[in-house]
């Protein structure tokens, strides 16, 4: 759900006096073990992927299908462990899952005031940080209504709404919009610009860049390996 951490003494980021990386990850490595036939051999998903991501900063992982972007981004998050090589985080994170997480039987108001708990707010800074992101996006209409009974798209503006509660530092999107119509898509783009001028960054995995110009860099994640473009 989310992770904040602190980059202690002796890890990467401290070496930043001006603390301008919110995140860094290099060699990192992930296999994965085999079932069946083919148990012996593991599957080697990353060899050497490597991120940095600066104050204010937006930036694509792209890949084809299965090349180990979620996989990648878990372990960025700290979901998953990783095989080796380095991560180091900078206050607090929000992660939008691949898969939304959501109960059913829950209501979009039941679901902020439960991550509210897990993210440690306050009832009053909740509560502001909700509202915000139900005129943002667009749905405080829906805020009463079970997720079983949510349109795909609510869905997908919930899942990125509690990612986006805690205001953190760094915001980790994997495939957001594959969910969203067109005008949450803009309306996704719009919050991603306001969030770039208060300094905060974001990570976002798509299959395709469809919006070059709307990143500062891309980078391409092929045969376990990133490549900055
Ligand atoms: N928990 C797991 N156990 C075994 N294999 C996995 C697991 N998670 C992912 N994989 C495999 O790792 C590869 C990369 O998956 P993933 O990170 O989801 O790729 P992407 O997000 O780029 O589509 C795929 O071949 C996938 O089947
Ligand atoms: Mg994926």
């Amino acid at each position: 759900m989310s992770s904040a951490a602190e980059a202690g003494p002796g890890s990467a980021l401290s070496g930043f006096d001006d603390r301008e990386f919110v995140l860094a990850a290099s060699g990192v490595t992930k296999s994965f073990r085999r079932r069946g036939w083919r148990r012996r051999r593991p599957l080697r998903v990353l060899v050497d992927a490597a991120v940095e991501l600066r104050r204010g900063e937006v930036v694509g992982l792209v890949g084809e299908n299965g090349s180990g972007k979620s996989t990648f981004m878990k372990i960025l998050v700290g979901n998953l462990a990783r095989g080796g090589g380095d991560v180091d985080r900078l206050g607090t994170i929000g992660y939008c899952p691949q898969e939304p997480i959501l109960y059913e039987l829950a209501t979009p108001d039941e679901h902020f005031e439960l991550f509210g708990h897990a993210y440690d707010l306050d009832v009053a800074t909740m509560e502001a940080s909700r509202d915000e992101i139900y005129d943002t996006l667009g749905f405080a209409d829906h805020r009463d209504v079970r997720v079983e009974e949510l349109s795909g798209g609510t869905r997908a503006k919930l899942n990125l709404g509690l990612a986006l509660l805690p205001d953190p530092t760094v915001l980790l999107l994997d495939e957001p919009y594959a969910g969203f119509d067109w005008d949450t898509y803009l309306k996704f783009w719009d919050l991603t610009a306001r969030r770039k001028k208060d300094g905060r960054s974001i990570l976002i995995i798509s299959h395709f860049v469809a919006d070059e110009e709307r990143f500062d860099r891309i980078v391409h994640l092929k045969d376990g390996r990133t490549l900055d473009e």
